[in-house]
């Protein structure tokens, strides 16, 4: 399985420290986001990331900024993708049941390094439930895109 990895400058060094996780537990990861503190405006962060996902240049994305929450809309305005905004595992989990989603999000300023690893462990290992009715409601999500 591909990852990718995005984030605006605020959230440098908590992408940095997720990367390592994963890198140790021997994910390969694409480091779409900045790496400096320089100002770097968080939906810029959210396309390249959910463009690699639209063409399948990674399976799974992980998006940071300060909240989670700017970086999540951004995500949410590309077809395909549904990107979930969380500070807590279950949610990384449910969201992976339920909704399938391609991208977890979060923010620097909101979860501690140990919770963002276990929000991404979380999210990577979960599959989709595959249920009828996760299914009929993630094509009405499409139809709404359309
Ligand atoms: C950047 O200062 C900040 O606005 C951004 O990281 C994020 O929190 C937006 O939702």
């Amino acid at each position: 399985m591909k990852i990718g990895i995005s984030n605006d400058h605020s959230a440098v060094d908590l992408k940095n420290s997720v990367l390592k996780h994963l890198e140790e537990k021997g994910y390969d990861v694409i480091n779409f986001g900045t790496d400096s503190a320089e100002s770097f405006d968080y939906p810029l962060a959210a396309t390249v990331l959910a463009k690699a996902i639209q063409n399948k240049e990674v399976d799974l994305g992980i998006a940071i900024c300060g909240t989670g929450v700017g970086i999540s809309i951004a995500c949410n305005k590309h077809k395909g993708i549904r990107a979930c905004c969380c500070s807590e595992a279950t949610s990384a989990r449910l969201t992976r049941e339920h909704n399938d989603s391609n991208i977890i999000c979060f923010g620097a300023r909101i979860v501690s390094t140990e919770l963002a690893n276990d929000i991404v462990d979380t999210f990577l290992t979960t599959p989709f439930s595959n249920g009828e009715r996760h299914k009929r409601r993630i094509a009405m999500i499409h139809e709404i895109e359309e």
